[in-house]
């Protein structure tokens, strides 16, 4: 959470600072602020400028800009309230040092007692004050070296960071450092880059380079010089990131939400046919695993619960789902897994750490993510890519689909590789999936009955959503979707789990959301239905084009072009998000933004 960004270089660095920034806000958007140090006028001078709230009414606060380097922060509060004293820059007490941190910094109570100690006085109630005043300390002892007194300082924190610094004395250069919190470097000509990740500078360039745990960087507008923090220098290579601006812009839809949904049918296809060179790259040890576990939090916990139901499917071995904040305090079994970590950004601390200690433990590990060069892609063994392109929305969407497709892709060809399936079955699961697409692309040209049964459903407080086998996940984040962008509460249950508690609560305000598919659950959902419909509960039917037999247990349907019922998690999942979307956009929510998200987690 928090999004950071750095400039050097020969524009005005006000204006990159805000616009990169920006892009960032959907890692947090309670606060922001900037530091430059001005190139006219009071040359020398740090001017830090911070507002609560969007990045917006920050710019609203900008006057003039006469600077070529600078600092800039979207916040994600995690100490103290987002309030303008909190926003990040922190400075020193002598107004000398300026620094922007993303992450938390455990051990800040004992440095900062330890700084009051000698006299330093504290404004903020946030853990990255004390950042500054340590590097204003070491800055002033070791002779006025700031990126030896940045490596002196960082080496004592503890937790997670990634901090990027300016000082007075060094209009030329930014030093930055990273632990555990996302850091990249971009280049230009006679210009460096720093941001939280690459979706932020793709307007200036496409040249990265992804710093890893433990480095630290000097970045100047002729070049960028990286070491270790323990010491010794560190050649990375030059990334070179294929996804392009328009991508990340809005592109004429009202939200980046609706622009990702609606880009679903394009992103399920690079899903599927990227998975082309991914499977050469899959080693066939894997093919030796006896249980699978799979760990991932949130949205992507959801894929990974539906991938359960496949890889068992396909390759008749025990499958286990954990979200990962859980999994890490859980006890070691004796049992040799093939772990899989599902993470769309990359980022999200939890399972980085999961992955961390499965790999430790010796494990054969696999990353499925979309970011290139994330951290996650560090952690394991093996990475395969999802290729949905750069989502800016919090609520993921289409990065859920591809993920769903990756489960089918992967499981079923470890299924074939292990004997388990034929190739014929592989290739007609690789057909249904096309053909899934196309089922994709027919909700999105209809949305006309969902975006009306919105407007029906923004008038409730309490839903909920149910389903069965590959459906109960899709309920969860269907209801997922719904709480999170529309703030109506929302639960998902699996069907036949109503009577045993949640029926209570059932009255004629309460909408039901059900799952149909034509698959081995239908008589049973069918059931389901008439029991909430018989507490008076409106039920909302999602059920596939010609089935007629429903209409005669609700007349609230919405028809989804029929698929495969084992493939119906998809455009199911796509006709809640439009739900979710509408009934959102009804009720006036900041669809984009919710309130206390971010999209990605990188604290614990
Ligand atoms: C946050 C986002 C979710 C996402 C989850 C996991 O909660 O708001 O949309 O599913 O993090 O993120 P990851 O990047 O690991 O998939």
């Amino acid at each position: 959470m928090c999004g950071i960004v750095g400039y050097v270089g020969h524009r005005e660095a006000t204006d990159v600072l805000i616009e990169a920034l920006k892009r960032l806000e959907y890692r947090g958007y309670d606060s922001s602020g900037l530091a430059t140090l001005s190139t006219g006028r009071g040359k020398g001078r740090l001017r830090v400028l911070k507002s609560p709230g969007y990045i917006s009414a920050l710019e609203k606060r900008i006057k003039t800009g006469s600077s070529r380097i600078g600092i800039s922060h979207t916040r994600w509060a995690t100490h103290g309230v987002p309030n303008e004293v909190n926003a990040h820059p922190h400075m020193d007490g002598e107004q000398n040092v300026a620094v922007v941190h993303n992450g938390i910094i455990d051990n800040h109570l004992a440095l900062k007692r330890e700084l009051a100690r000698k006299g330093h006085e504290f404004l903020s109630q946030t853990d990255t004050e004390v950042i500054p005043h340590l590097i204003s300390e070491e800055y002033r002892h070791n002779g006025g070296n700031l990126f030896e007194a940045v490596r002196e300082v960082v080496k004592r924190l503890k937790g997670s960071y990634a901090i990027v610094v300016l000082h007075r004395d060094h209009p030329d250069i930014l030093v930055c450092a990273r632990e555990k919190s996302p850091l990249v470097l971009g280049t230009g000509v006679n210009e460096g880059f720093i941001a939280s990740d690459v979706t932020a500078l793709l307007r200036y360039t496409n040249r990265f380079i992804f710093m890893e745990d433990g480095e630290i960087a000097k970045v100047a507008a002729d070049g960028i010089h990286i070491e270790k923090i323990s010491g010794g220098t560190v050649a990375h290579e030059w990334t070179r990131v294929d996804w392009s601006l328009e991508d990340a812009e809005k592109g004429g839809f009202k939200h980046f939400m609706i622009k990702e949904i609606f880009e679903q049918p394009r992103s399920l296809h690079q899903s599927q046919t990227g998975w082309r060179s991914d499977e050469n790259s899959i080693p066939a040890d894997l093919a030796t695993a006896r249980i699978i576990r799979i760990v991932a939090c949130g949205t992507s916990y959801h894929a990974g619960m539906v991938g359960r139901y496949l890889f068992e499917k396909f390759t008749g071995l025990p499958t286990i789902v954990s979200m990962a904040s859980e999994y890490r305090f859980a006890d070691a079994t004796s049992d040799d897994p093939l772990m899989i970590f599902i993470t769309q950004s990359g980022e999200t601390l939890d399972t980085i750490m999961a992955a961390r200690e499965a790999r430790s433990r010796g494990l054969k590990t696999v990353a499925i993510t979309n970011v290139v060069g994330s951290t996650i892609t560090r952690e394991t063994d093996l990475t395969l890519y999802m290729r949905s392109g750069p989502e800016i929305g919090v609520a993921a969407s289409k990065t859920f689909t591809s993920q769903l497709m990756m489960m089918y892709l992967f499981s079923s060809y470890l299924g074939y590789r292990m004997g388990y399936i034929k190739r014929d079955d592989l290739n007609s699961i690789k057909e249904h999936l096309r053909h899934t697409i196309r089922s994709v692309e027919g909700i999105l040209n209809n949305t006309g009955p969902i975006r009306e049964m919105a407007e029906w459903f923004s008038g409730s407080s309490s839903a909920f959503f149910l389903g069965r086998y590959v459906n109960y996940p899709a309920a969860l984040e269907g209801a997922l979707k719904m709480k999170e962008i529309s703030y109506i509460h929302s639960e998902g249950y699996p069907a036949g789990e109503l009577k045993h508690g949640p029926l209570a609560l059932l009255t004629e305000k309460t909408p039901i959301v059900a799952l149909v598919a034509g698959d081995h659950t239908y008589e049973k959902m069918l059931g389901n239905i008439g029991e909430c419909s018989a507490r008076g509960s409106p039920v909302v039917a999602i059920a596939p084009d010609g089935d007629v037999e429903i209409g005669r247990y609700t007349d609230r349907v919405l028809h989804y072009p029929r698929v495969d019922p084992l493939f119906s998690p998809i455009p199911i999942s796509v006709l809640l998000q439009l739900l979710a979307y509408y009934t959102a956009d009804h009720r006036g929510c900041p669809i984009d933004k919710p309130r206390n998200l971010a999209k990605s987690v990188t604290v614990e």
